[in-house]
């Protein structure tokens, strides 16, 4: 019988995973199906648990429910839990683990796809929520000179900076206190401001022009903060389509033990999405 996988969201149409997950499983030889599953927020539970009785193997889980599947799962992997969230479902002989592999697949996109060294390098993370909780522990764990989170509410910034500074150097500020030094080889949006349409007053001095941007959230056309990257004269200005299919392919792994090769996949993906 075919192993049963898929994503709940909410809403989740728009969703890349099945066809991501299907080239995995056309490139692998794996006899897997991939669903999309719309699952509102109060029926969450309920439907994890349904999935799971009826063949399920394994989710994705996207917004707005990562962070209540932390709540839910019997086991964490240990990033799940420093990253308060849980995007990769295993169901285990009527247990269910989660593990998050948002962090890693960000690391692989900068560090492999792009070619990016991060050792002894100034990141500026802008945003404080969720999507940076996630990543914050992977990024130092490439031991870079230093990383600060500028937010537009200050306290989510500083509660972050705390919680990760046994971990390297981290720091916080607002957006109005960013300064052009140190010169930042890296920034980093994840806010959740473009999915919503706005564009947040972005700090223009950190803008270097040897600077790679890198925005979290990606579109078939520009983001709006790759735009303002470029028109600032950002080295390179980048969405994270390739974050979210290196995240895929480790959750393929998860669940499989294949790993699939992505480049193949992420070229194939910008056919179809262009
Ligand atoms: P997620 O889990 O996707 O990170 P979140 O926890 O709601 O979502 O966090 C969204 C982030 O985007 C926050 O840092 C938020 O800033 P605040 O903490 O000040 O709310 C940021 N954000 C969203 N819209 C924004 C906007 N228009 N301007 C500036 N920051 C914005």
């Amino acid at each position: 019988m075919t192993d049963r996988y898929g994503v709940m969201g909410y809403p989740v149409s728009h969703s890349r995973s099945p066809v991501i997950h299907r080239l995995f499983a056309a490139q692998t030889g794996e006899d897997i199906q991939y669903e999309l599953l719309q699952v509102p927020p109060n029926k969450l539970e309920a439907a994890i648990a349904q999935f799971g009785r009826t063949g399920g193997k394994g989710l994705n889980i996207t917004v707005p429910h990562k962070t209540e599947v932390a709540r839910i799962v019997d086991e964490l992997s240990e990033r799940a839990r420093i990253a308060g969230a849980v995007n990769t479902v295993v169901f285990r002989d009527g247990s269910l683990y989660g593990d998050n592999t948002d962090g890693i697949g960000l690391i692989r996109d900068l560090t492999v796809n792009h070619g990016l060294t991060l050792k002894g390098r100034n990141i500026l993370i802008l945003g404080a929520g969720g999507a940076t909780r996630g990543i914050v522990s992977p990024l130092l764990e490439l031991e870079p000179g230093s990383v600060v989170i500028a937010n537009r509410t200050f306290p989510k910034a500083r509660a972050l900076a705390d919680q990760f500074a046994s971990e390297g150097p981290v720091n916080a500020c607002r957006f109005e206190d960013v300064r052009s030094l140190p010169i930042y080889d890296l920034i980093i949006n994840a806010t959740s401001a473009g999915l919503k349409g706005e564009i947040p007053p972005y700090p223009e001095e950190a803008v270097h022009p040897a600077t790679f941007c890198y925005d979290l959230s990606y579109s078939a056309t520009p983001t709006p903060f790759t735009v303002w990257a470029a028109r600032h004269g950002a080295a390179k200005s980048v969405m994270g389509w390739g974050m979210l299919v290196e995240q895929a392919a480790e959750s393929f792994y998860i669940w499989r033990g294949v790993r699939p090769e992505t480049a193949p996949v992420l070229k194939q993906l910008s056919v179809t999405i262009s």
